[in-house]
């Protein structure tokens, strides 16, 4: 059973999960998306965006700053959300007459820095309470390096980020200060106005949507692995180049399903002793897939069919460039692992439902290196520490390395989101494993990512 408030959802243990989900669309794909829509000159069509809060942030953004972001409502019962986007291009878009309000959203805040850094007006980039704690000194030091000026409160530290963009700006060769995304897209992006090639190292490779999405847009971009690159690289990392100045082309594109909303099911139904999930059409790009393969290496059963294969050729620009799979998983025995820096850079929104996993899994885990999640919608680790502490697992926090014990078994218990989606859906999932009831503080935080996700639970208890 469950049942949702504004203030608390209640889920008790389901006797069962059974059920074939379709996901949201990609959120990380969706905001590159629109974003790469407003930058290219002509008619785009995004079909399949997620219609989580994020994405609806950066729709808006892309309108206040001139494109013309048209949605398109889904059908009834449809999760997803098309959009055409018709924009003047990057030289056509226009100063937004008012702040632009990111709400909870980082990877609108940073990924548009880059593109407003570009452009030859003042920028303000803000957001709610949550993003007002977030950094962004980490995108400011590269966009000034590249001859953009930004200012931010606290000695430049949070948002609000204004940016006066200027053009041409100057190309770059940068080491990202943390392993990021978010701020590896920001400098790319930003290098498409620059004069020359910039580079950017990464000493721990991180998702590569917008390099893929580029390409697919007729953008040439180069990745090496760093190792090869520079003789001290580390294996694992990557330098990334463009050359400034190329056009980005209008195409039309579909946007797979969430890796990151499948985690919660996979999980779910892995730690449930009466499951299968079937979830269809999910984005298994190589650098998003590692919830998958850490869950297949703590033992779970996931049995994956391959609907676009990148291996053979067959990623397609209008998929986004991604590879896409169907997920069949089942109850199973899972085993604690090992996890380190490189790791948590690549599951990095899944480490709070992979804490839950560990949890209840036989033997100890150790997540090592995890302080980034320190700066994301909460404190991720305070926040999953507490809340598994409250359904009895045994959580040991010791600086940036998390330790869990495992064998828990779980109860119900009162535990709060701290209003981070990806915290209200872990202790929702726990609760259909928990005896008893488990009470979710602030769950509507879900639709931040994932709209419908307690419906989707619904379903499959049902
Ligand atoms: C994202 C990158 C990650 C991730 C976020 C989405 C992206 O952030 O946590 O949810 O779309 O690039 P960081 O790159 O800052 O770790």
């Amino acid at each position: 059973m469950s049942t949702l408030a504004t203030d608390a959802a209640v889920v008790t243990r389901a006797a069962r999960l059974r059920g074939e989900l379709w996901l949201p669309g990609d959120k990380s794909i969706s905001h590159r998306a629109l974003m790469l829509a407003t930058i290219a000159t002509g008619a785009s069509r995004i079909e399949g965006a997620g219609d989580g809060a994020d994405v609806r942030s950066t729709a808006a953004a892309c309108a206040a700053l001139g494109a013309d972001v048209e949605r398109i409502e889904p059908a009834v019962g449809a999760r997803n959300v098309d959009y055409r986007v018709v924009s003047p291009g990057v030289d056509g878009l226009q100063a937004p007459a008012a702040d632009i309000d990111c709400g909870n959203s980082g990877t609108s805040l940073r990924l548009l820095a880059g593109i407003v850094a570009q452009l030859p007006f003042r920028t303000v980039l803000d957001g709610d309470d949550s993003l007002r704690r977030r950094p962004v000194a980490r995108i400011i030091e590269p966009l000034r390096a590249m001859g953009a000026t930004l200012h931010a409160r606290a000695d430049d530290s949070l948002p609000p980020l204004t940016v006066f963009g200027r053009r041409p700006l100057r190309a770059v060769d940068r080491r990202t200060s943390v392993p990021s995304a978010q701020v590896k897209s920001a400098i790319l992006l930003a290098a498409l106005g620059a004069d020359g090639r910039t580079v950017v190292r990464e000493a721990i490779a991180t998702r590569d949507h917008t390099e893929r999405m580029l390409r697919a847009r007729g953008v040439a971009v180069t990745t090496e692995s760093l190792s090869a690159a520079e003789p001290e690289g580390r294996v694992g990392g990557v330098a990334v180049s463009l050359e400034g100045g190329q056009t980005v082309h209008a195409i039309d594109e579909r946007v797979p399903g969430d890796v990151s909303a499948a985690a919660f099911w996979l999980v779910g139904a892995s730690i449930h002793p009466d499951a299968e999930i079937t979830l269809r059409g999910v984005g298994v790009n190589p650098t998003r897939r590692a919830v998958i393969d850490i869950l297949l290496a703590m033992g779970a059963d996931i049995e994956e069919t391959p609907v676009i294969e990148a291996a053979r050729g067959e990623a397609r620009p209008e998929d986004a460039g991604e590879p896409i799979a169907d997920l069949r998983v089942r109850s199973a025995s899972l085993h604690g692992i090992e996890l380190g820096p490189a790791d948590v850079a690549s599951a990095i929104d899944e480490i709070p439902i992979l804490c839950l996993a560990a949890s209840v899994a036989s033997g100890p885990t150790t997540i090592r290196g995890a302080g980034e999640l320190r700066h994301k919608e909460s404190d991720r680790i305070a926040g999953t520490a507490a809340g598994l502490r409250a359904l009895g697992a045994d959580v040991d926090v010791d600086g940036d390395d998390v330790r869990l014990r495992g064998g828990a078994i779980l109860h119900g218990a009162e535990t709060d989101s701290l209003d981070d989606h990806r915290l209200a859906m872990t202790f929702a999932v726990a609760g259909l494993t928990a005896a008893g009831r488990t009470t979710i503080g602030r769950p509507l935080s879900a639709s931040i990512s994932y709209p419908g996700f307690f419906d989707d639970l619904g379903r499959v208890i049902s």
